[in-house]
């Protein structure tokens, strides 16, 4: 295939606009897949994906296509929707020339369909917007097509309405994408360049790199060099994703696909890193900025016997993932464990999800911190991503420390104007710092605002879901430091710190928080045969405090003299119920406790 007749696009889409169903459409109709395969939503191959639905990891299809006489090669490249993954959109994007930017015609224009425009807006993409899901009753295209021409700037006659699920108008996108989506440049006679952009481990073949070929070509046999490490690695296979592994005798400029070659571990695959052929060696491409950990968690197990083998599971998670950065942590309250840092929170309990399904691993996990930074006196900054690391108050007060500043983001949010007013509360209470607002059109607004970025990790998207009867959309992006005026709040049981439940907050909330923490403590710890005081303390003073009562009587002693099998019943549940408690001290606290903070 010259490179005239390849193209490469992908779809962008707000979460639930039909992505991967458009996806799976135009993979049966270039047959690429079976009409009646019943694994549909080919393209979202983890566990966790077709459980929760969402695309979580960019998937890469290749298809080919009959079009005026001629054969194309399409590579369609999927990308995720929600905003933790937003990384993973730009990679895909870096491979592509075009995009089909797809738009619930019953919904309308949301939060990441105006992030995904921009982001692609910015790599020069040819864009081509679509309107799915035309066959609902509450489907208005024109009038999505209006805010598409208001928003973006494209006109509304190249607007393509259509339904991936009931198969209306399916049979024009690919026509479509040929003409406007610009073949990929790139010279087959050049010396051999490609763009690494995904990879991933596969237990069969081990490595797997996703490469742009940006001129020349490879085979099996050639002997390549990675221009980040200067490692050199023979190419053991060559192949498109049809939409499985497909072996090809060469892969050429223009194209997208796999390779596979000594490679030992994932980390060896730098994504953004450009291959050459040895003693040919050519300029690297522009790069990725490398994905950033924006959450930090500690992740420790249940029962502490269990920790090589959860070792073990981390690491061969984190094969597939490399945006988890993941450090060892030591806590007073629940020993040996990891400090985790995600992209966001959904990546973190995507992370958890398939911790304990893939590898049958119980864990608890700490409630997430941003990183703050703090400012001493001698100049220097530090980062952390754990409140233990927290200067305490005296160093704060002896000026030893002159800044904290902590992270933010800007934020769009887009909602009925109904709901103007109880957004604006909302953000208020999150101690929105700038905020601007424009009407979509008639009924729609975009908001544009500031926030810490401590206020949004955590539950900020559910309340604005629940406060707009779950119209209103949502996606962000980071916007730098500021200064804060931060406290760290400490957390003692019957007199002892718990390290795992401390935390940074704004000064402005430290009452309203401790005091929130310290009842929901009160509702998470069981009755102990003794009296639990729960304290909670910030900059040196203490908050609040709540007492959670003796127990009065022994509760097994109704088991006793009973039927024998409802007994063992009993017992059972109260092994599964341990199974997320630790001991602190000879507290039992439950995995509810360490995510108390949460839940404000
Ligand atoms: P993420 O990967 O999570 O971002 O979602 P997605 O954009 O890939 O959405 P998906 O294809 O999973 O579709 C979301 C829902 O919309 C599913 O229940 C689909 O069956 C439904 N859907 C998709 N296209 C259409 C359509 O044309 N009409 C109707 N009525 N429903 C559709």
């Amino acid at each position: 295939y010259t490179t005239d007749r390849i193209r490469n696009f992908s779809i962008i889409a707000h979460i639930d606009h039909g992505k991967s169903t458009l996806a799976d459409r135009l993979l049966e109709l270039t047959g690429t897949i079976d009409k009646n395969a019943t694994n549909k939503q080919v393209l979202d191959k983890l566990k966790v994906e077709r459980d929760r639905g969402i695309t979580v990891k960019a998937q890469t299809a290749s298809m080919f296509y009959e079009y005026r006489g001629q054969r194309y090669l399409l590579n369609l490249i999927d990308t995720p929707g929600h905003v933790d993954f937003s990384y993973e959109v730009s990679r895909s994007l870096a491979a592509c020339q075009g995009t089909i930017l797809l738009v619930d015609s019953s919904q309308g224009i949301q939060a990441q369909t105006v992030a995904n425009f921009y982001l692609a807006f910015g790599e020069n993409l040819a864009i081509l917007p679509i309107l799915n899901k035309i066959d609902l009753p509450g489907a208005d295209p024109d009038k999505v097509a209006n805010q598409i021409e208001k928003a973006f700037e494209i006109p509304t006659s190249d607007v393509l309405g259509i339904s991936a699920k009931s198969n209306i108008n399916v049979d024009q996108v690919l026509p479509r994408v040929i003409d406007q989506v610009p073949p990929p440049q790139g010279d087959i006679r050049a010396p051999f360049k490609a763009l690494l952009f995904d990879s991933w481990y596969d237990s069969y073949v081990g490595v797997v790199c996703l490469l742009r070929i940006v001129d020349g070509q490879v085979r099996r046999g050639d002997t390549i060099v990675s221009h980040h490490s200067g490692v050199k690695y023979e190419v053991m296979e060559v192949g498109i994703m049809y939409p499985e592994q497909s072996p090809t005798v060469t892969l050429q400029a223009g194209q997208v696909g796999y390779i596979v070659c000594n490679m030992k571990t994932i980390s060896e695959a730098h994504v953004g890193d450009t291959f050459y052929h040895l003693k040919q060696r050519v300029d690297p491409l522009p790069g990725f900025v490398p994905a950033k950990s924006m959450v930090f968690s500690g992740i420790f197990p249940v029962d502490a016997g269990e920790f090589a083998r959860l070792d073990e599971s981390i690491k061969k998670l984190t094969l597939n993932d490399s945006s988890v950065s993941v450090q060892k942590e030591t806590s007073n309250a629940l020993g040996q464990g990891w400090r985790l840092g995600f992209l966001g929170t959904l990546h973190m309990d995507v992370f958890r999800q398939r911790l304990e399904e893939e590898y049958d691993t119980q864990v608890i996990i700490t409630q997430p911190t941003v990183p703050y930074r703090i400012v001493f006196a001698d100049g220097h900054t530090k980062t952390i991503r754990t409140p233990a690391e927290f200067p305490d108050h005296t160093e704060v007060s002896a000026r030893k420390v002159v800044d904290l500043q902590e992270p933010t983001v800007s934020a769009t949010i887009i909602f009925p104007q109904e709901y103007l007013g109880a957004i604006l509360e909302l953000c208020s209470q999150h101690r929105c710092e700038q905020q601007e607002h424009s009407f979509l059109d008639e009924t729609r607004v975009l908001m544009r605002c500031v926030f810490p970025m401590a206020e949004i990790v955590n539950d900020f998207y559910e309340k604005l879901k629940s406060k707009s009867s779950g119209y209103a959309s949502f996606d962000y992006e980071e916007a730098g430091y500021m200064s804060s005026s931060l406290v760290k709040m400490n957390v003692l049981v019957n007199s002892r710190p718990v390290d795992a439940l401390a935390a940074i907050v704004h000064r402005s909330q430290v009452d309203r928080i401790g005091r929130d923490l310290a009842q929901r403590l009160k509702k998470v710890i069981k009755r102990q045969l003794f009296e639990v005081a729960i304290q909670v303390s910030a900059a040196g003073r203490v908050v609040a405090r709540e007492t959670v009562s003796a127990a009065r009587k022994d509760v097994t002693a109704k088991c006793y003299g009973g039927d024998v099998t409802r007994k063992m019943k009993l017992l059972q549940k109260q092994k599964q119920g341990k199974k997320r408690m630790k001991m602190v001290g000879n507290v039992e606290l439950p995995q509810e406790a360490f995510l108390s903070v949460i839940k404000r």
